[in-house]
């Protein structure tokens, strides 16, 4: 996917007059950040306009795109569950709110919980200002003291505390979730691991599991794997130049769950890892009611075969 115009303008403008170089040494500075997990040990980690600015046109675009990508999958398996106020949870600067505007989520109004106040000042200027929009500038670990919403997204925010304060924001989380509760994490080992805990967590509180698991049971995934998904974003020119980076799109990684507080078919199966499509053959690696597996379609079975070409890491699959 790609940026709308409208928003890669409105970033632009944001950055205009700071040089690239800056941008770039900021850029470095943020990946260390993450890699070190020095967000778990320094409460204000993105301290200068820069970091926040590199934020912007490094991370914002590829955590927009998988934000995009679940609310699609939200929307296929909901349907047109109407969820009309939207709570995020460690904001930033707006993604989850501009990522469901784009993907047409009914909402009425939206509140943004985020530590940072120069976070909330970068999303004031990116979210459309006629919208109901209230973001508070606070932190999610203490009583929010808020009443429900519909949606509830933490996007990348929850995966930045310790274990135990992690459960903790997530029950009061579900306690403030009207319909829906999404929780997306990087694509990582650890990202998956701290997920399979709140799923476990979430379970046990009597949340109905709507994706990506096609059931309810412990998660099938070996040890040494995990499940996560990939979402492509398209790289901007100022992206390429503080990334040094000379593909114009990149591949997020990520790990998510989403809850919901009624009932839901589960999918029959979810693909987890890239279809290997071979001469005549399709491979597929599923996760499934029975736990993991591996289906080749062969061109034999011509309408199967037909449906399985246009399968992709992370859609559902249905045998017919
Ligand atoms: C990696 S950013 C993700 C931003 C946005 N959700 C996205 O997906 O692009 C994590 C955000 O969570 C915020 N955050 C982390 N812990 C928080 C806390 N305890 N209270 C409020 N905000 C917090 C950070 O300040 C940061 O803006």
């Amino acid at each position: 996917m790609r940026l709308s115009n409208e928003l890669m303008l409105k970033i632009e403008s944001l950055i205009d007059g700071i040089s690239l170089s800056e941008l770039a040494l900021a850029r470095q500075a943020l990946t260390s950040f993450y890699k070190e997990e020095i967000y778990i040990k320094n409460f204000n980690y993105l301290k200068s306009d820069s970091l926040r600015y590199a934020y912007l046109i490094a991370r914002f675009p590829a955590t927009y795109a998988v934000i995009y990508r679940v609310l699609s999958e939200m929307q296929k398996r909901c349907g047109p569950e109407s969820v009309q106020t939207l709570l995020d949870i460690g904001a930033g600067p707006g993604t989850v709110l501009l990522a469901a505007l784009e993907a047409g989520l009914p909402l009425r109004c939206a509140t943004m919980v985020e530590r940072d106040s120069g976070f909330i000042k970068l999303g004031k200027s990116l979210v459309n200002e006629s919208f109901e929009q209230h973001w508070l500038c606070r932190d999610f670990t203490k009583e929010l003291k808020l009443s429900s919403h519909d949606l509830v997204i933490a996007s990348y925010s929850l995966g930045e505390l310790c274990d135990s304060d992690r459960i903790q924001a997530l029950e009061r989380l579900w306690r403030l979730t009207n319909k829906i509760l999404i929780i997306i994490e990087p694509g990582t080992k650890a990202g998956f691991e701290s997920l399979k805990k709140m799923r476990k967590s979430l379970l046990l509180n009597g949340g109905f599991l709507v994706a990506p698991c096609p059931h309810s049971e412990i998660c099938p995934m070996q040890k040494k794997d995990w499940c996560h998904f990939s979402a492509r974003i398209e790289r901007s020119s100022s992206h390429r130049k503080i990334k040094d980076a000379t593909l114009n799109y990149e591949d997020e990684k990520f790990s998510y769950v989403i809850f919901s507080k009624n009932k839901r078919e589960a999918c029959q199966n979810r693909v987890i890892r890239h279809p290997f499509k071979g001469a005549g053959f399709i491979n597929l690696q599923l996760c499934s009611k029975n736990g993991t597996e591996e289906k080749t379609i062969t061109k034999k079975n011509k309408s199967q075969f037909a449906y399985a070409r246009k399968i992709e890491w992370g859609d559902e699959f249905t045998l017919v």
